[in-house]
């Protein structure tokens, strides 16, 4: 059956193997499929939620963009462009936001880890974000959302203001509710410093991830570093979770061989952890370094860029501006 795909992320830098396994391998994957409309967004306006110097966030929105195109997404094929450049995902932002409940969005964790102790000082934005989330999948009939496991609860959302728009304006299925695609097993990559925190583009220690603008030399050097434990390599999976980093690994290694976490604990099982990290740093090699070659390539040519972020604006804006016209006629304007 052919899906309409929907995914964004944010122009933040420092896109990371989190970001790689969690979403964007799943982004080409759904790409290749000829049946499926994808569409792909770089969402500047969610980046400016939490402050941005004007010079990198322009930067980062192409290094977003040549990191789609240098994972694997084609252009040709599915639509990439900035949310900034489309007009309806702001307008359509204002309209949903007056359906959505302060009582959902209070209930949101990420809101509650991103702004930290002092909530009082984080920005409005930051509190509507997953509002302006659910306009930017809702203005193109998605019917799946490729995310990673920490955007879940952003989806339900989505799926709780669709239903509430179509029932406070009696329009039955008018908003179509999104599926959320979210991996199997691995949806969350977590810290090479700490397997208990996420993976983040904002972890002060570059040696918490690997970026996927790394070189071969940085990434060897990361997974050397990378925290273990004093024990030898696990034999069963019972007990793991009590060996965050060891479980961390051993499911970043077995996303990248595509194989599952029972099997690659067979293959190391009471083997030193140096021995296993060798072969990990291998296979990561393998699969970042033609990435992070082909970023810095794309990014040597700004005009290549700009151009497919233009192109893939115009069709989004003509799918996004007739929904929004409609969305306008049933509220009354
Ligand atoms: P962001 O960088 O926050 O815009 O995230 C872009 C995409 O990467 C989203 O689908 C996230 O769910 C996913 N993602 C971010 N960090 C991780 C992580 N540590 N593990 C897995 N997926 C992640
Ligand atoms: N909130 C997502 C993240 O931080 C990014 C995002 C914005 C998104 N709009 C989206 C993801 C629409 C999927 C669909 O990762």
């Amino acid at each position: 059956m052919s899906k309409k795909i929907f995914s964004g992320v944010q122009p933040t830098g420092n896109l990371h193997l989190g970001n790689y396994l969690g979403a964007i391998k799943n982004f080409v994957e759904l790409n290749n499929k000829k049946e499926n409309e994808c569409i792909f967004c770089v969402v500047d306006l969610h980046a400016i939620t939490v402050k941005q110097d004007p010079k990198e966030l322009k930067k980062n929105i192409r290094e977003t963009t040549a990191t789609f195109i240098a994972s694997g997404i084609d252009p040709k094929k599915s639509i990439i462009f900035n949310q900034s450049m489309v007009p309806a995902h702001s307008e359509c932002a204002w309209i949903l936001s007056c359906v959505s409940r302060i009582g959902w969005l209070n209930r949101m964790t990420q809101f509650k880890e991103k702004a930290g102790k002092d909530k009082e000082k984080a920005s409005i934005g930051l509190y509507s974000y997953p509002v302006l989330m659910a306009a930017d999948i809702l203005l193109y009939d998605a019917t799946h959302v490729p995310v990673g496991d920490d955007q879940k609860q952003h989806l339900e959302l989505c799926r709780d203001i669709a239903q509430k728009f179509n029932n406070d304006f009696d329009s039955p299925n008018f908003l179509k509710t999104p599926e959320p695609l979210i991996q199997k097993e691995f949806s969350r990559i977590m810290s090479l410093k700490d397997g208990l925190k996420k993976m983040s583009k904002s972890d002060p220690s570059d040696l918490s991830r690997i970026n996927l603008t790394d070189n071969k030399e940085q990434i060897i050097n990361k997974i050397k570093k990378a925290k273990t434990d004093p024990m030898p390599m696990p034999s069963d999976q019972k007990n793991l979770s009590e060996r965050p980093e060891a479980e961390n690994l051993l499911g970043i290694y077995s996303s990248l061989v595509n194989q599952n976490l029972e099997k690659s604990i067979n293959d190391f099982s009471g083997k030193n952890f140096s021995e296993f990290k060798d072969k990990l740093s291998d296979i990561l090699v393998n699969e970042i370094e033609p990435v992070s070659k082909e970023i810095e390539r794309l990014l040597n040519d700004q005009k290549y860029l700009d151009d497919i972020l233009l192109e893939g604006s115009i069709k989004a804006d003509k799918i996004a501006s007739k929904k929004i016209k409609n969305i306008k006629q049933l509220i009354g304007f």
